[in-house]
């Protein structure tokens, strides 16, 4: 299928037609996934490109040439922080965005500023909650977008209507998502919201009521170009055993704490196109400290969801004054440098290793340190590639673009989705 209108996209070629004289962004799928796509909202993208996409985490020191530009065709800088003031968006590394969206754009790849976070959506709720406060907040974001001349906006707000989850002084009221969409919805009907890419990152269940998740978000991608499912952080610190960071599935699995499966079962079942669904995948693992004899199953193999020591609270506060854990993710770039994996990315001698065939992920400890990590590798990532295409979903979007320093993964979720550059 020919695309003619691939805006600042990048054009990507299926694998299997690299003969074929047409550029598509797609890879190759069924008919009929193929007829019902498409992006119906205002959005840049037509709804035939595959979102390749990642978060770029803004804390680090941005150098170009460390992204693999061609690899993308979306790229977001992390974050943006809601503050007391609608009027204000505080951007952390506020010097650094400028260059990031520079590079991006000199890449012909959609830049992209992320508003909220674990950290930053402290103050959503009192932003959206009146027509005042919305138009105020439609505002300060359209201020932005100017400022720094974003392609796009995503909506990382964790999580509406939700008091149960998040930072334990994140504003919240029944009716955020309510109050959410109305928000979107004036954004959108803008002069400059109508050519914004909009996103938002969300949960593993639909947008909540104040007390369950919507039964129809239908109106949600009526403004939004997509959504970002955060499949990922399912079994940490505060789970009351080891486990997969970022199941693929979870219906196999002895306590189902929810899968990428569970959360695109979830949205379609509300209404949310599965061609607006980006899945967004692990670059990191999260790590556990498991005495070796619980680790074990057996002599040379690996316990699936062993008890852990929890890690000792940290000396640092959060933004509501609350201690919290040591941080137990480390990006898989640092799963070779640590020693845990070979440069190619598989495990490491000396290590013990299995490959969950439930949640499609692996799992490596180190028996010296007593460190167990649950993570993705090349093969859960092509796992991930195919699960994308088989339910028609739009693409992919990487927590974190730093985490993968030699593509391991990336190129893994390329090849499994049939995603060539091509045509440029
Ligand atoms: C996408 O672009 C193609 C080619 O221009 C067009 O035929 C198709 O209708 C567009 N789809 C949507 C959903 O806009
Ligand atoms: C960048 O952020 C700092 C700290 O929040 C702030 O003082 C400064 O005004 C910001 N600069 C710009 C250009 O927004
Ligand atoms: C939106 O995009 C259209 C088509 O590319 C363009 O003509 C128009 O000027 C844009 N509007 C704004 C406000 O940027
Ligand atoms: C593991 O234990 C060590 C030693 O107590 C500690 O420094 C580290 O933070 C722990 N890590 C996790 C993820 O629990
Ligand atoms: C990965 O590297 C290890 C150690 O160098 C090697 O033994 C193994 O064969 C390599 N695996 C692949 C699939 O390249």
């Amino acid at each position: 299928m020919l695309l003619q209108n691939a805006g600042p996209f990048l054009i990507f070629a299926p694998l299997l037609a690299s003969a074929a004289p047409s550029c598509s962004l797609k890879p190759p799928r069924s008919a009929a996934v193929s007829a019902s796509s498409g992006i119906q909202s205002g959005g840049a993208a037509n709804g035939s490109d595959v979102v390749a996409s990642a978060w770029y985490p803004g804390w680090v020191d941005f150098t170009a040439s460390s992204i693999s530009w061609d690899k993308y065709n979306a790229m977001t800088f992390a974050f943006g922080l809601t503050t007391s003031d609608v009027n204000t968006i505080e951007v952390g590394n506020n010097a650094t965005l400028p260059e990031f969206v520079s590079a991006a754009k000199d890449h012909g790849v959609a830049a992209l500023l992320s508003i909220g976070g674990w950290t930053g959506s402290q103050y959503f709720s009192p932003a959206v909650a009146t027509p005042d406060s919305r138009t105020a907040f439609v505002n300060t974001v359209l201020g932005l977008v100017k400022q720094y001349d974003l392609d796009g906006i995503d909506f990382d707000w964790e999580y509406p209507g939700r008091k149960d989850l998040g930072m334990t002084c994140n504003q919240v009221n029944s009716a955020d998502s309510a109050n959410f969409l109305l928000f979107l919805q004036e954004l959108r009907k803008t002069d400059v919201g109508k050519n914004l890419t909009l996103t938002a990152a969300v949960g593993l269940t639909p947008f909540s009521d104040g007390t369950a998740p919507m039964t129809d978000v239908s109106q949600f991608a009526a403004v939004l170009d997509r959504i970002a499912i955060m499949s990922y952080d399912i079994w940490g610190q505060f789970s009351a055993t080891a486990g997969p960071n970022a199941p693929l599935d979870d219906s196999c699995a002895p306590t189902k704490a929810g899968s990428a499966t569970s959360a695109v079962k979830a949205w379609t079942s509300a209404k949310f196109p599965a061609n607006q669904i980006t899945l967004g995948v692990a670059a990191y693992g999260h790590s556990f400290n498991v005495t070796s004899t619980a680790a074990k199953a057996g002599s040379n193999s690996l316990a699936l969801y062993p008890a852990f020591e929890k890690a000792p609270m940290a000396t640092t506060v959060d933004s509501c004054g609350g201690t919290e854990s040591v941080d137990d993710t480390i990006p898989f770039a640092d799963l070779i440098s640590k020693g845990f994996l070979n440069s190619n990315g598989t495990a490491a001698d000396g290590m013990l290793s299995v490959f969950d065939s439930c949640s499609q992920t692996p799992f490596v400890y180190n028996p010296q340190s007593g460190l167990l990590v649950s993570y993705d590798d090349a093969t859960s990532f092509a796992a991930k590639g195919k699960f994308i295409n088989d339910q028609g979903l739009g693409g992919f979007a990487v927590w974190e673009s730093t985490g993968d320093k030699d593509d391991i993964l990336l190129d893994s979720l390329h090849q499994a989705m049939g995603i060539q550059p091509d045509c440029s």
